[in-house]
């Protein structure tokens, strides 16, 4: 990705996706915000107006495939080459699994793994032919580990880090990168929606830096993936920003009086 060129970010109205946009645009980039939510995305215009000749908003539901396709030539066309994607738009639940329904189920995987899926392949389409691209798909640690409540979120995430190193490997020799990101809880949105006062206790007791992330963590991560001055030799890999949850194993709490 070079200074000027765009990147498209779906879910880019709220959380993870928007302080990506920010970071973007901060270093230089041009940024196409795609989200379903048209409230957040006229929210977005409006916070961002000083940018407003760099910046493209596109009301976007990344499940439906026509609407993708269709999306995606429309931005090329009018916007300029997408040297990036971040697919950031997701929903979860916490859900236990013999309480999850399959329309509950497969309305996860088609947001977060096969929308994901459509935009990768829709753009990378276009990015082969340039022999130039990276993409970052935004996975979680629920998708590595057995996390209670998330059979269907797990599930998708899981599904989304397969789906990365599939698509790093049959696209490497064809100029294009794709990477996933694993957030742990970062402060945003969804968790606000999701993480009652006892589940953030539980969280906090597992993670040895002791604190949620904030979308920032996770948005330098994604600069540093979409940048191929930075990352170029780097593709297929999913990239853990979790204070270190995925690696845990028993804490004392900082006591050094415990014995294995
Ligand atoms: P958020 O709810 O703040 O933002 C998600 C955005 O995606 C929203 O603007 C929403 O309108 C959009 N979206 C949802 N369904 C869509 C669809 N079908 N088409 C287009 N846009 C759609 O959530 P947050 O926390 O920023 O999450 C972003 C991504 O990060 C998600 O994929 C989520 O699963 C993942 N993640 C978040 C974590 C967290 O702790 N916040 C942890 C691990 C992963």
């Amino acid at each position: 990705m070079l200074d000027q060129q765009a990147v498209l970010v779906t879910g880019g109205a709220s959380g993870i996706g928007r302080a990506i946009v920010d970071a973007l645009l901060l270093a230089g980039h041009r940024a196409i915000v795609a989200d379903r939510d048209r409230t957040n995305l006229d929210r977005c215009r409006e916070a961002l107006d000083e940018n407003a000749d760099r910046l493209r908003f596109e009301p976007l539901d990344v499940s439906d495939e026509s609407a993708v396709i269709s999306s995606i030539a429309a931005c090329e066309d009018e916007f300029g080459p997408i040297a990036g994607v971040v697919n950031s738009a997701g929903i979860g639940r916490d859900v236990p699994s013999l309480d999850t329904g399959a329309d509950l189920f497969r309305k996860i995987l088609e947001v977060n793994l096969i929308g994901s899926f459509l935009v990768s392949r829709e753009v990378a389409k276009r990015m082969v032919g340039r022999k130039a691209g990276s993409i970052v798909n935004i996975a979680s640690v629920s998708g590595i580990l057995g996390n209670e409540g998330r059979v269907a979120y797990g599930a998708s995430k899981g599904g989304v880090i397969t789906m990365t190193r599939v698509m790093a490997v049959e696209l490497a020799s064809r100029g294009v990168r794709v990477n996933a990101i694993a957030p742990g809880p970062i402060e945003t949105p969804m968790v606000e929606a999701v993480h009652t006062p006892e589940a953030r206790r539980s969280w906090l007791s597992t993670i040895p830096q002791r604190r949620y992330g904030q979308p920032s963590d996770i948005a330098s991560v994604a600069l540093f993936l979409l940048d191929e001055r930075k990352s170029g030799f780097i593709t297929g890999q999913t990239i853990c920003v979790d204070g270190g949850f995925t690696v845990a194993g028993i804490m004392t709490g900082g006591s050094r009086d415990a014995h294995p």
